[in-house]
């Protein structure tokens, strides 16, 4: 049994009223998890719509906060690939209410690594959603091949920026939109090979510019609203829309007639993992990505373990790249 502190939302409302700090115990790790002693936790939108109960696969509070962590093997169940010791990374159970801010969770083994050679603290902590998320769009969901062009929204954001890196390693060419110029060129030393500016500039006559007319081949998607909208007009014939979240507020919203004169189809991402064996494929892939430095965790701004109701609040407009959570030292 291990004690410690972990931030709770206890009720839906402002993150300063909403989440607690709460004295906790981890029994020993069921089947399928692995306990670990946290040390860094990566942030994101979806801390926002879960602390105002916008979040879709959560019930009521109380529930632990934080989809990913990265820290020391604790305890593991008979059986289990890792071992005591072990220095990994991978998805909590938030969804079974154990999150990543807090000082020791419980980890999907089938969605954890061990950290590879040259990954910080921070890198680690702040790799498994984003990777995972554009791996669902980019490899399974929506493949994006060599040469096409990859629209990316929300391209300075957590999802985006990882979306922006996995795109380059796969070969396309990619287009970052995003809000501000710090943002865009935090794009450009992300990987990015052009970039637009959302607010003030036309988006349709850049993306007719830099694609020679032509469209773009695919574009990804965790803004939706209007923005995803407008990025459908600069669609490719045969292009695809590949669906990943709602930063703006509200999923993009499908108008099927134009899909079908103009030929081009939505898919939708959520990772989730897949059959066991395919699931370990998969963090093999990107584990071996991220050791041969083709993609990295693009950290952003830092937090102490304290300021986790202000780092929440604050994800409602981050700042360039990936938040991550100090929780304890190595
Ligand atoms: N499908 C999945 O499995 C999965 C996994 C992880 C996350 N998600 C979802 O993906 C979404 C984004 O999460 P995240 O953690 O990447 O968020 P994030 O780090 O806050 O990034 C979102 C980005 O979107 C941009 N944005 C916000 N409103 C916009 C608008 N109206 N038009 C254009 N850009 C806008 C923001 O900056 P600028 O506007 O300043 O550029 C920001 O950089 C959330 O809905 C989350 O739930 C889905």
């Amino acid at each position: 049994m291990f004690s410690g502190r972990a931030w709770r939302l206890v009720k839906f409302g402002e993150p300063a009223d909403a989440v607690e700090l709460r004295q906790m115990t981890w029994t020993a790790p069921g089947p399928g998890q692995v306990l670990i002693r946290v040390r860094t936790a990566g942030a994101g939108y979806p801390d926002v719509m879960m602390a105002a109960g916008r979040f879709p696969l959560l019930g009521d509070p109380p529930f632990g906060l934080g989809e990913e962590a990265a820290g020391e093997v604790v305890a593991v169940p008979p059986g289990s690939r890792f071992a005591v010791s072990d220095q990994v990374t991978g998805i909590t159970g938030f969804l079974e209410g154990w999150g990543g801010y807090a000082e020791y969770t419980y980890l999907r083994e089938g969605s954890a690594i061990r950290i590879p050679a040259g990954m910080t603290d921070e890198q680690a902590g702040g790799f498994p959603i984003g990777f995972r998320t554009a791996y669902a769009g980019l490899v399974e969901r929506a493949p994006v091949e060599a040469g096409q062009t990859l629209l990316v929204l929300g391209a300075a954001g957590s999802s985006g920026a990882t979306a922006v890196q996995l795109g380059k390693a796969l070969g396309a060419t990619v287009i970052a939109v995003a809000g501000s110029p710090l943002k865009l060129e935090f794009c450009a030393r992300n990987g990015a090979d052009h970039g637009v500016n959302h607010r003030t500039e036309d988006l349709t006559a850049r993306l007719a510019e830099i694609t020679d007319g032509r469209g773009v081949d695919l574009i990804y998607d965790p803004v939706g609203g209007d923005t995803a909208a407008l990025a459908l007009k600069s669609i490719a014939h045969s292009g695809r829309i590949a669906l990943v979240g709602l930063a703006s507020g509200a999923p993009v919203a499908l108008d099927t007639m134009d899909m079908l004169l103009r030929n081009y189809s939505a898919v939708g991402v959520l990772a989730t993992p897949g059959a066991p064996e395919a699931e370990t494929a998969v963090w093999g892939r990107l584990a071996d990505l991220a050791a041969r430095g083709a993609i990295s965790t693009p950290v952003g701004r830092r937090y102490a373990f304290e300021d986790v109701p202000r780092m929440i609040t604050e994800q409602r407009s981050p700042g360039p790249g990936k938040s991550v959570v100090r929780v304890a030292a190595r």
